[in-house]
C-alpha cells in the first residue's frame, strides 16, 4: 500500500522545500509539489510540519553486560524509545566477552536484536589483538556487513586496548576499508586517579567526574589520531565531550586527516554540576564516561557542530536502573557507567540548537541523520528524503511542546537526565520503512519489525585515504649497485 505525506516542508541536509512525499513498498518513490495520490493511497497530513529523514543514533548499548550489570533497555524498548523521539535506526556495539570470538559475539547480538522494532546495525569491538582477531575482522566486514570497529582506550583491566593493539587493528581496518572508532580516555591515568581519590575519601559520584578530567580524554584523542595517521586509516571519535578532544580533531582536519567527532546530546545541555547533587541516586544516574563538562566545553561542542569540525550528535544510550547504579554506593568506580537519552535526542537538540539559532534545521538533519549515514556508508538508503531512499521519516511539528519526564518515557528506567526540560519541536508521526511506527504517543511498531542494515566497506573517504596513503607511503630509494 502507498502513502502520500501531503502539505509539509521537506528538510534535507542540503535543502528545504515545500513538497509532498509518496511512499510505496517501504521506499520513497516521489518527492515533489502537489503529487497525485494513487488509488487507495493513505493520505497523511503534514501541514505546518517538517518532513525529515528519521534520526539515526550511531551509539547505543542495548541489553549490554557492562561493569557487572545488564543495561535495562533491550532492543525492543530501546528502539521503541528511539521511535517515540523520531529516531528510526540505531547502531549498537557487538562487544565480545573475554575470550569470545567476534563471530560468536555477532551471533549473540543478532539474536538479541530479533525483537527490534526499528532498523539497526552494529559496530564490532576490538578488545584484544591476536592472529584470530586479525582473521575474524575480514569475516566481520565481508560476510557480516559491519564496516566499523570500536576500540576502548579506557576501562583498564576490562575492555581497554593498548597502543600496539590499536596500531595493529587500525592497520587491519585500513586493509579492509573499514573505519576504526575510539572511546578516547587514557585508561591508565583514570585508574591511578580513581585509586588516589578513593584513598582520599572521595567515594561518591563526584569522584567519577574528578577522575576523568578533559585532559584524560584529549590526550587519548590526540594519541588515537596520530596512530590512525600512521596506520593510514580515517578515524571516528565517539562521545566527544570537551574542547581538548574537539581541538585535536580540528587540528587533524586542518592537517588533511579524515577524523570525525561525535558529541552526545547530554554533553551539549548538561554540565558537571550534576555530580555535586546531594542526592546520591540523582548524581549516580548521570555517571557516564566521559562525564559531563562545564559551559566552556559545551560552547566548544556547539561551535564544532556549527563549523562542521564535529559531525554527529549521538546518545550512547546505556541505561541502568537506580538499583543497578547503587552497586557503586561507597565506591564510585563500581557505579555502572551509562545514561539514557535515545527518545530525547532530537527534541532536545532541536530546542537547544534550532530554536536558539545555533543550528539551522538543515544542520540539525545533518547532525542527527545524514552525516552518520554517509560516514557509515549507508547513504542514501538512510539519511535522506529522496527518491529511492528507505521511507524512514519524521513528521516534525515545530510548534508542539513536550516537557520531558521519566514518568512518561518509553525507556525502562525510573529517571531521566533531562527531567523537567521543555522542548518546543517534537515528532508527530514517525515512519519506519514506509509504515507508521509511532503517531502522537501511539506505538504501532512491533518487535521484529526492525531489520538489520548491512554496511559495505570502502566508503568514499576510505578509498580517497587509501589512494593518498599509497602515493605518499615510504618507498625505497633507487641507487646504483655498489660492487664491493
Ligand atoms: O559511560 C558510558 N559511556 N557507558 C557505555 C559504554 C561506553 O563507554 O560507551
Ligand atoms: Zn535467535
Ligand atoms: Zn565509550
Ligand atoms: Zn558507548
Amino acid at each position: 500500500m502507498s502513502t502520500l505525506i501531503r502539505g509539509g516542508t521537506v528538510v534535507n541536509h542540503d535543502l528545504s522545500q515545500r513538497a509532498d512525499v509518496l511512499i510505496d513498498g517501504g521506499r520513497i518513490v516521489a518527492v515533489g509539489e502537489k503529487l497525485e495520490a494513487p488509488a487507495g493511497a493513505e493520505i497523511v497530513d503534514a501541514g505546518g510540519c517538517y518532513v525529515m529523514p528519521g534520526g539515526i543514533d550511531p551509539h547505543t548499548h542495548m541489553e549490554l553486560m557492562f561493569m557487572g550489570k545488564v543495561s535495562a533497555d533491550d532492543f525492543e524498548w530501546g528502539t521503541k524509545a528511539g521511535l517515540s523521539g523520531g529516531t528510526t535506526m540505531i547502531v549498537d556495539f557487538c562487544i565480545p566477552a573475554p575470550g569470545e570470538s567476534m563471530l560468536a559475539a555477532y551471533q549473540a547480538w543478532r539474536h538479541k536484536a530479533e525483537k527490534a522494532c526499528a532498523d539497526y546495525s552494529f559496530h564490532m569491538a576490538v578488545t584484544q589483538w591476536s592472529p584470530q582477531i586479525h582473521d575474524e575482522m575480514e569475516t566481520v566486514v565481508k560476510t557480516y556487513g559491519i564496516n566499523t570497529f570500536k576500540h576502548f582506550m579506557a576501562y583498564k583491566g576490562a575492555l581497554m586496548v593498548n597502543d600496539d593493539e590499536l596500531y595493529n587493528s587500525f592497520r587491519r581496518c585500513a586493509q579492509l576499508g573499514a573505519l576504526p572508532l575510539v572511546h578516547a580516555e587514557n585508561g591508565d591515568v583514570v585508574a591511578r586517579m580513581q585509586a588516589d581519590l578513593l584513598a582520599r575519601g572521595v567515594t561518591g559520584p563526584e569522584g567519577h567526574s574528578y577522575s576523568r578530567p578533559p585532559e584524560v580524554e584529549g590526550e587519548a584523542a590526540n594519541r588515537a589520531i596520530m596512530i590512525a595517521d600512521m596506520a593510514g586509516c580515517p578515524l571516528y571519535i565517539v562521545h566527544v565531550s570537551c574542547e581538548q578532544t574537539h581541538d585535536a580533531i580540528r587540528r587533524a582536519k586542518q592537517a588533511g586527516q579524515r577524523v570525525f567527532g561525535e558529541p552526545l546530546v547530554q554533553y551539549l545541555v548538561l554540565d558537571d554540576s550534576e555530580y555535586q547533587n546531594k542526592d546520591w541516586d540523582y548524581a549516580a544516574g548521570r555517571v557516564m564516561s566521559p562525564p559531563f563538562r562545564n559551559k566552556k566545553h559545551q560552547d566548544s561542542l556547539w561551535a564544532g557542530l556549527q563549523s562542521g569540525t564535529l559531525s554527529v550528535v549521538a546518545t550512547d544510550h546505556c541505561s541502568f536502573t537506580i538499583e543497578q547504579k547503587r552497586n557503586g554506593v561507597g565506591d564510585f568506580t563500581k557505579i555502572p557507567n551509562g545514561t539514557g537519552g535515545l527518545e530525547d535526542r532530537l527534541p532536545v537538540l532541536w530546542n537547544a540548537g534550532v530554536n536558539t539559532g545555533r543550528l539551522t534545521k538543515e544542520e540539525f538533519v545533518a547532525a542527527t541523520s545524514t552525516n552518520i549515514a554517509r560516514i557509515l556508508n549507508m547513504y542514501p538508503k538512510k539519511g535522506a528524503v529522496r527518491v529511492g531512499s528507505d521511507a524512514d521519516l519524521v513528521i516534525w511539528d515545530p510548534k508542539a511542546t513536550k516537557t520531558i519526564t521519566a514518568k512518561k518515557q518509553v525507556s525502562r528506567i525510573e529517571y531521566n537526565v533531562f527531567e523537567g526540560y521543555t522542548c518546543t519541536g517534537v515528532p508527530r508521526t514517525v515512519f519506519s520503512r514506509g509504515r507508521i511506527a509511532w503517531h502522537e504517543g501511539d506505538m504501532r511498531a512491533k518487535p521484529g519489525d526492525g531489520e538489520f542494515v548491512r554496511r559495505e566497506p570502502n566508503a568514499p573517504v576510505n578509498v580517497a585515504n587509501a589512494i593518498w596513503k599509497g602515493l605518499t607511503q615510504p618507498k625505497p630509494v633507487a641507487r646504483p649497485d655498489i660492487v664491493p
